[in-house]
């Protein structure tokens, strides 16, 4: 019996480990978010562009990558911007936030009229954001 109860708290510590780290955590970075999301033709706004343009719409696949928005665009807001000022910038990653969220009510809806739009207006997004906030 003890020898089963030693096993199991062996094995217990890296999920509990791994749990407790994933809420401590920090948010990932604006970095990351953009890299996996917008840094060419692998990230997810292309994904999604080749899915939403596809002749046979696969709903659940679209519905995958716009959670993907939703997650990481809620984490552009947890974070501190390399330029610019945090007032503008929580105005900026809320808008953010707000078109992901658009793309995924969308892909929720199976509606591609308005999955299309929400694309063309996260893709109008990135310069004013960029303009004030990115850095270099
Ligand atoms: C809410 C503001 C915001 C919006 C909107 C935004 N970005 Fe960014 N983006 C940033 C910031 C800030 C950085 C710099 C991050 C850093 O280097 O720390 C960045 C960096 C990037 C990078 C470089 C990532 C890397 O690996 O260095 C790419 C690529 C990028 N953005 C693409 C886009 C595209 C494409 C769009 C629009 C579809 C977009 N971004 C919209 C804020 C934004």
């Amino acid at each position: 019996m003890k020898g089963w109860l030693a096993m199991a708290a062996v094995a217990l510590v890296p999920v509990v480990a791994a749990t407790v780290g994933a809420f401590e955590e920090k948010a990932p970075s604006i970095k990351s978010v953009m890299a996996k999301l917008h840094k060419g033709s692998k990230a997810q706004f292309a994904v999604l562009k080749a899915q939403a343009e596809s002749p046979t719409p696969d709903w659940d696949a679209i519905g995958k990558t716009t959670k993907d928005f939703v997650i990481l665009g809620a984490a552009l807001g947890k974070n501190d911007p390399p330029k610019g000022d945090k007032e503008s910038w929580k105005t900026q990653a809320n808008k953010y936030f707000q078109n992901s969220k658009a793309l995924d009510d969308a892909a929720q809806a199976k509606d591609l009229a308005a999955l299309q739009s929400a694309r063309k207006s996260m893709g109008e997004s990135c310069k004013s954001c960029h303009n004030v906030h990115r850095g270099k």
